[in-house]
């Protein structure tokens, strides 16, 4: 019966695309090939000013010159990128007029060249793109280039850009956005530092966790967080050793990249939904956000998502009697193995606060998507629960 229900559930969703991957250690040397089949003539480079010392731009930028390209170089990608940012890009790419870009560095430089790309084609302002499948133009192909373990960015059609002038988070989605390819090199993802690694990897934890539950949720989405849940859970504590471990990146690698593909078929609920306005008035990471307020909200959706909690648990290791407390102390008990605090009073956020989050995490889109509806009132709660 529940495949039954699956077959159909299928039928009235098309599966959104993935893109076509490269992977393994050393794969990044794949990428002159990769480039030439999608064009010649100038090529975009975006990414981190923070990779510059280890070398990875400057070696991704000869690759592309051995295949005759010509690279412009930018580094003007910052964390949690804005408007403004992606305003300046998308208006030097009119004038620099390249034929393909490439993303190289975490979800920031990805997003940033997403934005860029389809602001410049499709005119307007960021604010304009809201929601799905609002670009006017033809966008230039890309290719993705993670270079940490978390995000997911480059398995979804969405860039994730702040509001220059409010902080909030817009979820800017296009299918056009979506990269042709994407490189998976583990190598690249070993000099990521351990606090970077931390929070990266904790945000696709909850990557897996809220889109396994999400009103969207469906067979397939299943397979990408189920399958993201197993390797991120088991390979954690592992990268909290040793973050360097080429194994054990790689396996996280994998898992945020499915963690991120169940997005792009599930979207996420209100883990995601109270954690972006902590980062838009504290400035918290946005991967320690979502490591707080997780716990609250696997508690929050308990009794609606008790059998999906059950699965995933046994999936971890836990007996499942309880699952939505075990999964909270696991997510608690990885957020303390990194040394990162677990409640809001240790953010240095205030509790007078609680009524503003909570009307901004209810008018986040990504909220309506939680399996249990969640009012105002409930956010507030929710915010009490973790401070
Ligand atoms: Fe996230």
């Amino acid at each position: 019966m529940r495949v039954f229900e699956g077959l159909a559930l299928i039928e009235k969703r098309q599966p959104r695309s993935s893109p076509r991957l490269h992977t393994g250690a050393g794969s990044l040397a794949g990428l002159p090939e990769i480039a030439a089949k999608l064009g010649t003539g100038t090529v975009w480079l975006v990414t981190d000013p923070g990779l510059m010392e280890h070398g990875y731009p400057a070696h991704t930028q000869r690759l592309l010159e051995s295949a005759g390209f010509r690279v412009i170089l930018l580094t003007d990608v910052q964390e949690n990128p804005d408007s403004l940012v992606v305003r300046r890009l998308a208006d030097r790419l009119v004038l620099e007029k390249p034929n393909l870009i490439v993303a190289l560095g975490g979800g920031s430089a990805l997003d940033t060249a997403k934005a860029a790309n389809l602001l410049a084609f499709s005119g307007g302002q960021m604010v304009d793109y809201r929601g799905y499948g609002k670009a006017k133009g033809k966008l230039l192909p890309m290719v993705g280039i993670p270079t940490t373990t978390g995000t997911g960015s480059e398995s979804q059609s969405y860039a994730v850009i702040e509001e220059r002038q409010s902080h909030l988070k817009m979820a800017c989605g296009d299918p056009q956005l979506l990269f042709h390819t994407v490189i998976l090199d583990p190598e690249l993802a070993t000099s990521q530092p351990r606090r970077v690694a931390a929070v990266s990897g904790l945000d696709a934890i909850t990557h897996a966790l809220e889109s396994s539950v999400t009103l969207k949720h469906s067979p397939l989405s299943r397979l990408y967080s189920w399958e993201a849940w197993r390797l991120l859970s088991s390979s954690f504590a592992g990268m909290m050793q040793d973050s360097a471990n080429l194994t054990t990146v790689a396996t996280m690698q994998w898992g945020a990249y499915l963690a991120g593909a169940a997005i792009e078929q599930s979207m996420l609920g209100a883990c995601h939904a109270s954690a972006n306005p902590l980062t838009a008035h504290y400035g918290l990471v946005h991967g320690l956000a979502v490591s707080i307020m997780m716990p609250v909200v696997l508690r929050f959706n308990s009794a609606v998502a008790v059998g999906t909690y059950t699965e995933l648990a046994r999936l971890a290791g836990l007996p499942g009697i309880r699952p939505a407390d075990e999964l909270a102390t696991l997510v608690e008990k990885f957020a303390l193995s990194a040394g990162l605090p677990t409640r809001l009073r240790d953010c240095g956020v205030s509790e007078g606060i609680f009524p503003i989050l909570a009307e901004e995490a209810f008018d986040q889109w990504t909220g309506k998507f939680n399996p249990r509806p969640v009012s105002e009132k409930d956010f507030i709660e929710i915010y009490q629960a973790a401070f």
